[in-house]
């Protein structure tokens, strides 16, 4: 216990602010005095709009502090995505989802203040105001949200890529599917290849803009989330289950990236982190998690069904190796199966953003924020 105290003071200097204790005592519980504000990115102010994009632009020219022996892992912001990419098997349709995301994102949060000077706090995108809801907003269009806004946010639609727009107009409406041509990110090359394999690459950030699919970004289905009253039911409703229910997780992906999987960068499951709308978008999802855990109380520290495993293992690929277990509070977070200690948190660590533990759980808060 006193190796992994020492060994996280190391590397997490200013989340862990206490010091080692004797053993045999209890750690001293860490408080959270001020918690950080996130909030929704229309709050922000142009100027703090512009400071989040240069703190994002800074991250992408600065060269891989860690995993730069991965390949296409050169800048900082790529190797974000190696991580995401490396424990993809892992941390989606499995308990550890919810929790790995949140710290995901803090240290996210965490190295643009710290390596690029960024001031601000992580700005989440409640594309439930932009969504086509009824009786609310029903002509609204996605693509028509701030966030899209070439000057103030993250730039626009794809190049139209007729051939396959042709090709999948059966599904819906497209059109974009090629390189973002506007806004800030429009000559962004990336290294990190696509999927599962390993190989460096070169490509540009894409979108495909799928308005159909606002309808799982709608109030009505954060609605639905916050009915549920067991964590694994709420968990299913908010990340989806296929394209039955894909949820305000799956929904979120899709609008920006279209289908079929990977088209958008925003819709590869190993790296959709590529795209830079994946922080606001998962923002958005700790947000609502957050919102439920607040409205449920009861159930909060529950997670009487949560899983290591997940029930169809062959998703991910025959050979696939899974370590079947419960989720517990004292479950690993880890962010690299290389690197355990990297980030490494135990999920009631991070269960609360603003830094309560369970009862009897003898570990250290790492989380001291809130949402607007
Ligand atoms: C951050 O601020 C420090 C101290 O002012 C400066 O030395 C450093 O160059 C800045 N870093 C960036 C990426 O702007
Ligand atoms: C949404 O807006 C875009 C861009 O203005 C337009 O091309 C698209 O047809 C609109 N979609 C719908 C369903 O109205
Ligand atoms: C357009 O889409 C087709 C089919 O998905 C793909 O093969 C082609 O490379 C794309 N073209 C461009 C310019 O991205
Ligand atoms: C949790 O909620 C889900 C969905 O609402 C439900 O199907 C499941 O039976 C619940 N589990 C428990 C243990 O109550
Ligand atoms: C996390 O790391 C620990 C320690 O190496 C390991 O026992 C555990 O299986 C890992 N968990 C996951 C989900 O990868």
């Amino acid at each position: 216990m006193r190796k992994v105290l020492s060994l996280l003071l190391l590397l997490l200097p200013a989340l862990i602010l206490s010091t080692a204790l004797p053993s045999r005592q209890k750690p001293q519980k860490k408080k959270c005095k001020n918690p950080a504000i996130r909030r929704e990115w229309r709050k922000l102010t142009i100027p703090e709009r512009q400071s989040f994009i240069q703190a994002l632009l800074c991250l992408h020219k600065t060269p891989a502090a860690r995993y730069s022996h991965m390949p296409g892992t050169y800048s900082e912001f790529e190797a974000f995505t190696t991580v995401h990419k490396l424990q993809t098997p892992y941390i989606h349709f499995t308990g550890i989802f919810l929790p790995w995301h949140r710290i995901f994102l803090a240290e996210f949060e965490h190295t643009l203040q710290t390596t690029c000077n960024y001031t601000g706090t992580l700005p989440y995108w409640d594309y439930t105001l932009d969504s086509r809801t009824t009786p609310m907003f029903p002509n609204a269009n996605i693509s028509h949200s701030p966030v899209f806004d070439p000057n103030h946010g993250f730039g626009g639609n794809g190049i139209y890529n007729k051939t396959m727009n042709d090709a999948l107009t059966s599904q819906g409406t497209f059109w974009g599917g090629g390189c973002v041509r506007d806004g800030p990110f429009k000559d962004w090359i990336f290294h990190v290849a696509p999927q599962w394999e390993w190989y460096e690459d070169s490509r540009c950030l894409k979108r495909n803009i799928w308005e159909v699919y606002e309808m799982w970004t709608t109030s009505e289905r954060e609605y639905t989330v916050m009915q549920q009253t067991n964590f694994t039911g709420m968990q299913k409703y908010l990340e989806g289950f296929g394209m039955d229910w894909v949820g305000l997780h799956g929904g979120g992906h899709m609008v920006v990236g279209g289908l079929p999987h990977g088209v958008g960068t925003a819709n590869d499951p190993w790296t959709s982190s590529l795209e830079p709308l994946f922080y606001l978008h998962h923002a958005n999802i700790d947000r609502v998690w957050d919102k439920w855990q607040r409205k449920r109380r009861e159930y909060k520290w529950d997670v009487t069904d949560a899983r290591m495993d997940r029930e169809d293992k062959e998703v991910w690929g025959p050979g696939f190796v899974w370590e079947e277990a419960p989720m517990t509070m004292e479950s690993r977070v880890n962010m690299t199966e290389e690197y355990v200690e990297w980030w490494g948190a135990r999920v009631g660590e991070i269960w609360d953003i603003e830094g309560s533990l369970p009862e009897e759980f003898d570990g250290e808060a790492k989380l001291c924020y809130r949402y607007a």
